[in-house]
């Protein structure tokens, strides 16, 4: 692993996935979406399920939400992470398989899974093609995948998107206003820890004619497209 790599496995390891679940896990926009994306794999009963970085685990709430009757597979490469993951996947009472895995390269056989959720994870890797044919490698046949993409340039435009949205949520809170305000106060606390990330190596940003490209490079089955305009993400799923 190169050196840049490493410090971004480091820093996921050290600060970014130790405040997660108090900064952006609580956004109620962020809540929303994944939800939304998990709601496009169509769950059924015996899917065989991976999450692609999993992260701290919070999509196996919504994937239980929708059945318990899947197995579930995790990946991610910052162990802090699974640890977080794996401790929520006990409370839950699910048990559930964790893999400390690069995306890059997966140590899967094809057409091992029936779905695939890589939710917020294309942003922090340059390789975004890569990463999309070893998902759509270990993908079945027929199997459905959902993907999401940095659409533009995050910094200013995101975060002021995300402090909009906040307030919109403190003004509608009324007498929640003290429980808004603390989680506003975190949040403004992340957000000094999530500011090396704007420093980080290239990334890759896409318009939907080169996510077309890279998607039919992979796959001949449908997909469709559609965006997220306060996160700038473009959500990519579909069937192989
Ligand atoms: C924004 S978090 C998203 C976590 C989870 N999907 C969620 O929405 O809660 C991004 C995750 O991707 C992981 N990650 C980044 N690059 C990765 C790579 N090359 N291979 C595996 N995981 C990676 C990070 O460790 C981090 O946990």
């Amino acid at each position: 692993m190169s050196f840049s790599k490493k410090l971004m496995q480091t820093y996921f390891n050290i600060a970014y996935n130790q405040v997660y679940d108090f900064t952006t896990a609580r956004l109620n926009r962020y809540r929303k979406l994944q939800e939304r994306c998990v709601g496009k794999l169509e769950l059924k009963d015996n899917d065989k399920v991976l999450c692609v970085g999993i992260g701290t685990g919070n999509e196996i709430l919504h994937i239980l939400g929708i059945s318990r009757n899947v197995s579930i597979t995790g990946v991610d490469y910052s162990s802090a992470a699974l640890r977080k993951a794996h401790k929520k996947a006990l409370r839950l009472g699910k048990e559930i398989e964790l893999l400390l895995m690069d995306a890059r390269k997966f140590e899967f056989a094809a057409s091992s899974f029936d779905k695939v959720l890589c939710f917020h994870v294309m942003d922090f890797i340059p390789e975004n093609t890569e990463v999309t044919s070893e998902i759509l490698r270990v993908l079945k046949k027929g199997g459905q995948f959902v993907i999401t993409y940095p659409s533009g340039k995050e910094g200013p435009k995101l975060g002021f998107n995300l402090l909009k949205e906040g307030i919109h949520h403190y003004v509608d809170s009324g007498k929640h206003r003290i429980r808004a305000s603390l989680k506003f106060v975190t949040q403004m606390v992340g957000g000094i820890v999530y500011l090396p990330l704007l420093f980080r190596p290239k990334k890759g940003f896409y318009s939907r004619s080169q996510l077309e490209a890279i998607i039919t490079e992979s796959t001949t089955g449908d997909f469709r497209i559609e965006e997220d305009t306060v996160y700038q993400d473009f959500i990519v799923y579909g069937k192989k």
